[in-house]
């Protein structure tokens, strides 16, 4: 029989007992509060239905909620052992409460599934916020209440992509981290090509006539298509102007498609200039090396 365990399949389940790079006592008796919750238990098995038994999508359910949150909680715990700073206490909560924030959010995060998969997000948040009314009056006061409640809704919310976190949380800023990093990797990648240059030279082709122009200079293969394009637009200042509106839209691109639909199948829009950019490209890459 394969061997299904939590570790022979990579994962890193949360182990309360364990030692944690946080406060871990307060998120320990939540998570033995959702394990004994009729309710919450009810609602991650009901979830699974819209997405599995009905679009035979993948799994939404208890063993989905489960991995989330231990990974989630894992990696809180890496980051607070590399010092990254959380922001909940912006709300006056103590350091206790973030791994709270962290482990609810990851239970309750898809139970909008049981009413569609769609947008299942904005159903998750009304239905959550009434469990979490529930749950938390049980370990906090009204006003620490509200606030674990709003900051955990928060995180729901931003899993799906089309919304923006507010908490630095969700980051790490470019500067400094991945400015060093890249401080770090350039010279690295820098010595390695020249490495290779030096180890294997490229070889130099028949010394250029100054005073004979080749005919017919044919640009590397990845340049054919623009040469093409080149060739085709009689006015020159024209065909360059061409290829610098195409790369400006390519650069523009992801400020240009700002829909919300995530699933390129559902947009036959995209599908469409998708693959008639790569037919046209193959085209004109294949016209300029037979012409
Ligand atoms: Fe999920
Ligand atoms: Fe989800």
């Amino acid at each position: 029989m394969p061997d299904t365990s939590d570790e022979s399949l990579g994962l890193q389940p949360y182990r309360p007992d364990e030692d944690h790079a946080f406060p871990d006592e307060r998120v320990n008796d939540v998570l033995e509060f959702v394990g004994n919750d009729a309710e919450i238990q009810a609602y991650l098995e009901a979830q699974n239905v819209n997405p599995v038994s009905r679009l035979r999508y993948n799994d939404h359910g208890t063993k989905h909620v489960e991995i989330v949150r231990d990974r989630a909680l894992c990696l809180y715990d890496l980051l607070k052992r590399g010092g990254v700073a959380f922001n909940a206490r912006d709300q006056g909560l103590e350091e206790a409460d973030e791994a709270v924030i962290i482990a609810l959010a990851a239970t309750l995060h898809d139970i909008g599934h049981v009413v569609h998969r769609d947008r299942h997000t904005y159903y998750s948040i009304p239905l959550a916020a009434d469990v979490l009314d529930r749950v938390l009056s049980g370990f906090y006061d009204v006003g620490a209440a509200l606030r674990v409640k709003g900051e955990t809704l928060h995180a729901i919310l931003c899993h799906h992509t089309a919304e923006t976190p507010l908490t630095r949380d969700n980051s790490i800023p470019f500067y400094p981290h991945h400015v060093l990093k890249e401080m770090v990797v350039f010279p690295f990648f820098f010595l390695l090509l020249v490495g290779i240059v030096i180890l294997f030279p490229p070889e130099l082709g028949e010394k250029a006539n100054p005073l004979s122009t080749p005919e017919g200079i044919k640009p590397e293969w990845y340049f054919l298509a623009p040469y093409q394009m080149l060739k085709l637009v009689p006015n020159k200042f024209l065909g360059i102007s061409l290829q610098l509106v195409l790369v400006g839209i390519f650069l523009l691109w992801p400020f240009l498609d700002t829909g919300r639909e995530d699933n390129i199948l559902k947009r036959p829009l995209m599908l469409l200039i998708f693959f008639g950019s790569l037919v046209i490209w193959t085209i004109l890459t294949l016209w300029g090396k037979y012409s």
